[in-house]
């Protein structure tokens, strides 16, 4: 099947089975002249790189009602953005959407630049948020490559070189298909069509608009497409956190230092995750309430978690006593809270 035919036949698709969700377009808008805001198109391309779009859909409704433009969420304090993005994970590209939201204000008056080529020069975009915003909200013809969109072309042209080192043959094999009419909703299309139908365990080929030229399904070797080279473990890291509720409810806990892993969050005060036991923050009779695990991109962390109710006075040597609910904390914060007070996060 030519390249032409490929992307008619999944934009067909797409016109009547895309998913419908918050930033997008309703089908025929965009051929009718609409066009997209570029803010709602990079913050749901930011945040979709961090979870399911299902999760994401309540995270960006709150975002874009407090912060309805660029320039709102440039203005807000980072403390606020943080708080909102608690959850999500991975908090390092909260501090770069700020960064971003606050250079477009400040280098571009307020406008997205319209290329994929200046977008590659704000932080936190790279070529994937670059190549979605360009294609979605500017109509270029950029080729958005993700996980969806890998699995469905290493499968479409049976391609069994391992990844990461397909990567580029990819890239190459996905920027030919990219039609130069509707690249934005072509785009979606190829990710829609990887994160409902070809999944990665049973993918639903039958009802596939792809089903006839996809080289992977003649051969009945889909579901082992793409092939991974095998990973090394991720090591084990140990640690410990103190959750002191004080008398009249109020929590002890610290703005985390700007840099590493859940900078700019609050959090319980900690030991370093390197096995050794750390200082308390305040002297208490301090009770083991348990062990919770979180796994990050390069390491496994089990934290014991110790609690302690502590008289009115109680003078700690770092942090604040604050008023604390679940949703302001990055998750393995919030497993140590609920482990603490079951039913609160
Ligand atoms: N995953 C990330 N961005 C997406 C989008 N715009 N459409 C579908 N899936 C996505």
């Amino acid at each position: 099947m030519r390249d032409d035919t490929l992307s008619r036949t999944l934009l067909d698709w797409y016109d009547r089975h895309g998913r419908t969700l918050p930033w997008r377009a309703p089908p025929g808008a965009l051929l009718a002249g609409k066009t997209l805001d570029p803010y709602r198109i990079w913050l749901s391309e930011v945040m979709c790189q961090q979870t399911t779009v299902a999760a994401v859909k309540g995270y960006f409704q709150r975002f874009t009602e407090r912060w309805p433009t660029v320039a709102d969420l440039a203005a807000a304090p980072d403390a606020a953005v943080m708080a909102e993005w608690a959850g999500l994970g991975y908090y390092a590209r909260a501090r770069n959407l700020l960064k971003c939201a606050r250079e477009v204000v400040a280098r571009h008056g307020g406008r997205f630049p319209g290329s994929k080529a200046e977008l590659l020069t704000l932080p936190g975009i790279g070529p994937y948020t670059a190549a979605a915003i360009a294609s979605i909200a500017f109509d270029e013809r950029a080729t958005v490559v993700d996980g969806n969109v890998e699995r469905v072309i290493t499968r479409l042209r049976k391609l069994e070189t391992p990844l990461p080192v397909a990567r580029p043959e990819i890239a190459r094999l996905a920027e030919a298909i990219t039609p130069a009419h509707r690249p934005g909703d072509y785009a979606q299309a190829v990710m829609d069509l990887g994160a409902t139908i070809c999944t990665p365990r049973n993918p639903a080929c039958g009802i596939c608009p792809w089903m006839e030229p996809c080289a992977a399904r003649a051969e009945g070797i889909q579901t082992t497409l793409p092939r991974k080279l095998p990973k090394t473990a991720k090591p084990v890291r140990e640690g410990t956190l103190w959750l002191a509720r004080r008398a009249d409810g109020l929590w002890l806990v610290e703005d985390r230092p700007d840099k590493g892993l859940l900078g700019g969050m609050w959090g319980w005060p900690g030991s370093p995750w390197d096995g050794g036991g750390g200082t308390e923050p305040l002297r208490a009779d301090w009770q083991v309430a348990g062990e919770v695990r979180h796994t990050f991109s390069h390491f496994h962390l089990i934290l014991t978690v110790l609690t302690a109710t502590v008289p009115p006075g109680a003078n700690p040597e770092r942090g604040s006593f604050r008023p604390v609910t679940g949703r302001e904390l990055p998750t393995v914060m919030r497993k140590a809270f609920e482990l603490a007070v079951p039913g609160t996060a």
